[in-house]
């Protein structure tokens, strides 16, 4: 029998472990029919079991919407019965932001460090050392050791009381942390409600916050896209995200949780002798529904512990998270407790570090990347050197805030930094050059000259060349000739890239000069293809203002936005003229959109696109200023949940500026209902009459046609929540796609 089926293995009267969870009969509540009772307290069990099996074990059995119908089930009810909703609810994850702050919470139990090894001889001496404080007659060759891999996160510490998630608190200094409870409340691998029956009275589990490989690159290539902030590596990120103060916060949600600790639970369970080991209280956490490592090993004696260091390191680069070594602990809790702690660390575990991903090497340039928003990224040129078994060259330096930071200058000695799949960055200097140069912008962009900009309170300096830039030339093409902007059918990315690559196309008033034999000549383009492009070009010359506006491309000049300046100002000649404080007049418009719009149409560059796009013949119908778009008149909608990209007032009172009325309550003259997060009874009722329901990216899609006027779909005379007319709608729009 090996070591591991002998601590697996259960005792025959153990129930509580791997017991398959039931329905327990669930206690009365005033007002509150029985059968409901037991509807919802069997939705939460299969809602937690289904989530569970999703997050934790990776093998989802609900689809998605057997998923969703269940939990707007369970939303329905406790809607209806108030009386029903407890905090371990899975309606419950996001709640509300604490009022002043994290409040400080004293550790019942300390949470301690960890020494370090750093090569196999010190993962022997470890051993011997044991041994020897154990009185065992061999050098520890026969005992067993759990072996986890040492996540790079932030260690966290979460309360159960009679299996409900209570509390949750960072490490802190050890002593004392900070109460996160509701951000951590956000994490699907944290469960709310343990699962299975007989939980303890108090359990308190340890182990890592800690973001994957994969949120990380997605959060930081939104944060680019949007000048949001960028983060360094998964560790800043989860703790840039876990000490968020709004729970909202989507990418508090995207982090997970491994268990790799139980730090209390009812003294009776630890005497009775069915948990004798560490790896057994895994076993444990794991039923419960909390996630623990898939790497976590038992092994015997010094050599076990190399070996497995050895697998893990090789499975390293595979993983979706950064480890920066293994935890090695004594599996057995007996002989933990016997040889106890030194300092601030136990005598009964190590932490093994792997040899650094780091290396020192010659900062010898910095090169400046233009980015699709034209934001400047510093990128390091370095003397070339091996990390991790591969040569890195270069590095990314963030943006100038992390230069200063960082103190860094060409010449200096830097350590740099591999992660995993992680773009390699510039971690400090190691010592500073004999001769230094200081790291400056460029005066002028890099790519094509126009001016650099840094507003006040950003990170990020960006190139203001807008539609010039040939690094932000690409996406602005695409943008151009988007549908909600000049509608080019046919005209897709592989073209645009053609275009850019063959010069035959640099701003997008070239696009209106291309001819049908030159196109016929690229690359999968047959001469009827060409034909329509050249057609559907030319029929996209007649457009609206707004459109136009929002053609453009200016920062932060959506279509929205892009209606009211076209409403505003009537023509383009006066938009042009306006100045800051004229700008600032326009509805939606705030000093930073403004200054955007305003610095636009101060290059000169710019301007010249804009004068060849007219003489382009590009046009549009006169706009009488002021007026306002209606296709909503004569329309009640609903809105129900809530909203991430706005308030509910907010949504409100743009539904009522395109004329709608909005109502409280759902019936059949409800032309739509908008459903947000957490929707309920309304959303229950608007599907029962087979109403027109819009989820927010929807609804917030159809807010902007609706308010640039360019919705071909629901004019003020037609009723959305007519089967028919939903259908003609869904005809239409993917007319417009394909045509
Ligand atoms: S056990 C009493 N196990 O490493 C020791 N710690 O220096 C309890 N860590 O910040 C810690 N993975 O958050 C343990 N599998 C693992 C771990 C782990 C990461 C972190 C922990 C703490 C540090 C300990």
């Amino acid at each position: 029998m090996s070591a591991q089926d002998d601590l697996f293995s259960a005792p025959a009267d153990d129930s509580s472990a791997s017991s398959v969870p039931q329905s327990a009969a669930p206690a009365a509540v005033e007002g509150v029919p029985a059968k409901v009772m037991e509807e919802v307290a069997q939705l939460r069990l299969e809602l937690r079991e289904a989530s569970h099996r999703y997050y934790v074990l990776d093998a989802p059995t609900l689809t998605d919407a057997d998923y969703d119908t269940r939990l707007r089930r369970l939303e329905a009810l406790e809607a209806e019965y108030p009386q029903l909703i407890s905090p371990e609810s899975p309606t419950q994850r996001v709640g509300a932001a604490p009022a002043s702050g994290f409040e400080e919470v004293q550790h019942a139990v300390p949470m301690l460090s960890l020494n370090n090894a750093f090569d196999d001889d010190e993962l022997r001496a470890f051993v011997q050392r044991a041994a020897r404080t154990l009185e065992l007659d061999d050098a520890g060759d026969e005992l067993s050791f759990c072996c986890e891999p040492k996540l790079d996160g932030l260690a966290v510490s979460l309360i159960y009381e009679n299996g409900v998630f209570v509390r949750g608190v960072t490490r802190g200094n050890g002593q004392a942390g900070e109460d996160i409870t509701t951000n951590l409340r956000t994490i699907r691998t944290i469960p709310l409600k343990l699962l299975g029956e007989n939980h303890p009275e108090l359990l308190e589990v340890r182990g890592e916050a800690y973001m994957s490989h994969s949120t990380f690159e997605l959060i930081n290539a939104q944060a680019r896209d949007q000048d949001g902030k960028v983060f360094a590596n998964p560790r800043n990120a989860a703790a840039g995200s876990l000490r968020q103060l709004e729970p909202k916060n989507a990418d508090i949600r995207k982090l997970d949780f491994c268990a790799y600790q139980v730090a209390r639970i009812d003294e009776k369970r630890l005497l009775n002798n069915h948990y004798r080991c560490h790896s057994q209280m895994m076993g444990l956490l794991a039923d419960y529904g909390f996630r623990t490592s898939p790497q976590l090993e038992v092994v015997r004696g010094a050599q076990g512990i190399i070996d497995y260091t050895r697998r893990l390191g090789e499975q390293r680069e595979g993983l979706d998270h950064d480890i920066d070594g293994a935890v090695i602990k004594l599996d057995a809790l007996r002989l933990q407790r016997e040889l106890g702690f030194v300092a601030r660390a136990p005598r009964w575990a190590i932490a093994f570090k792997y040899p650094a991903q780091e290396q020192e090497t010659t900062l010898e340039g910095v090169d400046f990347q233009v980015g699709r928003t034209g934001a400047l990224t510093p990128v390091a040129r370095l003397a070339p050197v091996q990390v991790a078994g591969v040569v890195v060259s270069n590095a990314t330096l963030h943006n100038m805030d992390e230069v200063e930071r960082l103190g860094v200058q060409i010449g200096d000695s830097v350590i740099i930094r591999r992660a995993g799949d992680v773009i390699p960055q510039v971690v400090r200097v190691a010592s500073e050059g004999a001769s230094r140069e200081a790291i400056v912008l460029p005066d002028g962009c890099p790519v094509c000259g126009s001016e650099i900009e840094r507003l006040e309170g950003e990170v990020v300096a960006r190139c203001a060349g807008g539609l010039i830039c040939a690094a932000q030339r690409k996406e602005a093409l695409k943008h151009f000739s988007s549908r909600k902007a000049l509608d080019v059918d046919g005209l897709g990315e592989k073209l645009i890239e053609q275009l850019i690559e063959r010069e035959l196309v640099k701003t997008p008033a070239d696009l209106f000069h291309l001819d049908a034999a030159t196109l016929a000549e690229l690359p999968r383009m047959g001469e009827k293809s060409a034909a329509n492009l050249v057609a559907s070009l030319d029929k996209s010359r007649h457009t609206t203002l707004a459109r136009f506006i929002y053609a453009l491309g200016i920062r932060e000049v959506g279509e929205a936005t892009a209606a009211n300046l076209a409403m505003h100002f009537g023509t383009l000649e006066a938009l042009r003229a306006a100045d800051q404080p004229a700008l600032e007049a326009v509805e939606d418009v705030g000093p930073i959109v403004a200054t955007h719009i305003h610095t636009f149409f101060q290059q000169a560059t710019n301007n010249e696109t804009l004068e060849a796009l007219l003489a382009c013949g590009l046009r549009w119908e006169e706009v009488e200023i002021g007026e306002r778009p209606q296709p909503l008149a004569g329309q009640t909608w609903v809105l129900t949940g809530s909203l991430d990209s706005m308030t509910r007032d907010e949504g409100k009172a743009r539904l009522q500026a395109l004329g709608a009325k909005v109502a409280g309550s759902v019936s059949k003259k409800t032309a739509g209902v908008v459903a947000g997060e957490a929707a309920g009874s309304k959303l229950e009722k608007a599907m029962q009459l087979g109403l027109t329901v819009l989820d927010e990216a929807a609804f917030v899609a159809r807010l902007a046609e609706w308010e640039a006027g360019t919705d071909s779909v629901s004019g003020s005379d037609s009723d959305p929540g007519s089967d028919s007319d939903a259908q003609k709608a869904d005809a239409q729009d993917s007319a417009g796609e394909d045509a």
